[in-house]
């Protein structure tokens, strides 16, 4: 049996990076991010806050080791291994040490490593309420991107951003269950992580992330707003290394709609006020 992303359930349970100094910036989400004290992790270091998991190991600013993907039982990885399979996506065994074992990793086009895997139980923490939600990422070529993974792995593609001049696709969202988007997609001339979400869930939450933020001195690189696809509140701020960090709430949940068409225009990225166009 093979099970697409959607009927797996997957969700994003943590994300691997690197740094040339990543203890200085596991203490940075440690403290910025309410996320614990950092633990050896490998050759790295782990952080950890309620839904939310880092690990920070040596290498490039910016560098994106993996991103792991909770997948609901044991049962639903094997499947969706098997589609990967067939698909030609050639899935390797993956042990990064936050999944169970039976856990699968796959390389998308631009190179990014996607592992699945059936996560233990949370141990309970305190802390502020964030998950982290979807991971972002830049592509020069968003229908390959796509293809890879509505087309392979079984994502839904819940909104996309048209450019009206030439009706080229500019972002694209997919989700891997309910929630509006866990992964998306901007068109720029780079590959790479263009940010990585976590999900306060409602106002009173993310304004409390935003006090968090202004207590440290750390300014808002853009928002509080509300996203049009999505429909999220939202707010960035940048870590020391210059990943590119969102704080939102109010995230869509998607049931039995088709996927919309949205204007590349600011009014799109920001209800509210001033965007960021990534191209
Ligand atoms: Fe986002």
């Amino acid at each position: 049996m093979s099970l697409t992303a959607v009927q797996a359930g997957a969700y994003t349970h943590h994300m691997a990076i690197t740094s040339p100094d990543p203890e200085r910036l596991a203490k940075f989400y440690s403290d910025t991010l309410d996320m614990g004290e950092p633990v050896r992790h490998g050759a790295g270091w782990l952080v950890r806050g309620p839904g939310r998991r880092l690990i920070v190991s040596k290498g490039a600013k910016n560098g994106l080791v993996h991103v792991g993907m909770g997948v609901r039982d044991p049962g639903a990885v094997a499947d969706l291994k098997a589609r990967a399979e067939r698909e030609g996506l050639a899935p390797k065994p993956f042990d990064g040490g936050l999944f169970n074992a039976g856990a699968f990793s796959v390389m998308d086009p631009d190179g990014n490593v996607m592992a699945f895997g059936h996560a233990p139980e949370d141990q309970p923490s305190k802390g502020l309420r964030g998950p982290l939600q979807h991971v972002t990422f830049a592509t020069r070529d968003i229908a390959r991107f796509e293809a890879f993974y509505a087309g392979k792995l079984g994502f839904a593609v819940s909104d996309c951003v048209v450019r009206e001049s030439d009706g080229k696709v500019m972002t694209t969202f997919m989700r891997s269950n309910h929630e509006h988007h866990t992964i998306g997609v901007f068109y720029q001339e780079r590959t790479g992580v263009d940010h990585h979400s976590y999900e306060a869930g409602e106002w009173g939450v993310m304004k409390d992330w935003c006090d968090c933020m202004g207590d440290r001195h750390i300014k808002l690189d853009w928002g509080p707003g509300r996203h049009g696809p999505g429909n999220n509140l939202f707010a960035f701020v940048t870590d020391p290394d210059g990943n590119w960090i969102e704080i939102s709430a109010e995230l869509e949940v998607v049931y039995d709609r088709p996927a919309r068409t949205w204007k590349h225009e600011e009014r799109t990225l920001n209800l509210w006020g001033p965007s960021k166009l990534r191209a």
